[in-house]
Formats: structure tokens, sequence, C-alpha cells
């Protein structure tokens, strides 16, 4: 595993969702009830930002054509996005949020 910094926890006080790049990678870093997930923060249908979607039930609607994905694992909910949304491992460190890309 390659854990990358990708936010401090202070950086979600305040909101659900915010988008980094990790590279060249787009990363969406969402705090959820039960922690913090990570997703790429492009939209598999077209190109929108996650990032500036809503956050609701432990799911992202997309900004542009509401499609809807389960931040935990992916999976498109509703179109009309139909791919998976790629997901990868989290974890917390020192007050700080690091993802692995490489295990994704
Ligand atoms: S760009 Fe996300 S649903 Fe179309």
């Amino acid at each position: 595993m390659t854990w990358h910094r990708a936010a401090a926890l202070e950086d979600l006080e305040n909101r659900h969702v915010v988008g980094i790049e990790i590279g060249e990678t787009p990363v969406a870093i969402y705090r959820l009830k039960d922690g913090y997930f990570a997703t790429h923060n492009i939209c598999t249908h077209q190109h929108a930002l996650m990032s500036d979607g809503y956050v609701e039930d432990g799911c992202v609607e997309c900004p542009l054509h509401q499609a809807i994905f389960d931040i935990r694992s992916g999976e498109a909910l509703e179109g009309p996005a139909r791919e998976a949304l790629k997901t990868y491992p989290v974890k917390i460190e020192n007050g700080a949020i690091f993802v692995d890309l490489a295990t994704a």
C-alpha cells in the first residue's frame, strides 16, 4: 500500500466532501457518520466533480445529471451513470486523512 496524505480532518469539519488531487488523480474525500471514504472525483457518466455533488445517506448525487453513487462501494445506484466510481482505501493518522490509490 502507498498512502498519500489527502487532507486534514479539519478540512471536512464543516462539510461532507472535498475534492483534491493526488498526483494527477482527482479524488473526492467524504465524511460520513461512520468514517471517511474516498472515490475518484470524476463522474463515470460525463465530466462533473463529485466533490460538487450532494451527499446524503451514504450516497453522492452528481451535480450535472443527478446520477447517484454509493460512497462506500462506488456503485451507481441511479442513472444516467452505469459504471461504478473507483473507491480507495482510507486511513486516519495524526489528524490527517490518507488515501491509497495503488490498491484500488
Ligand atoms: S455527469 Fe454525472 S450523471 Fe452525468
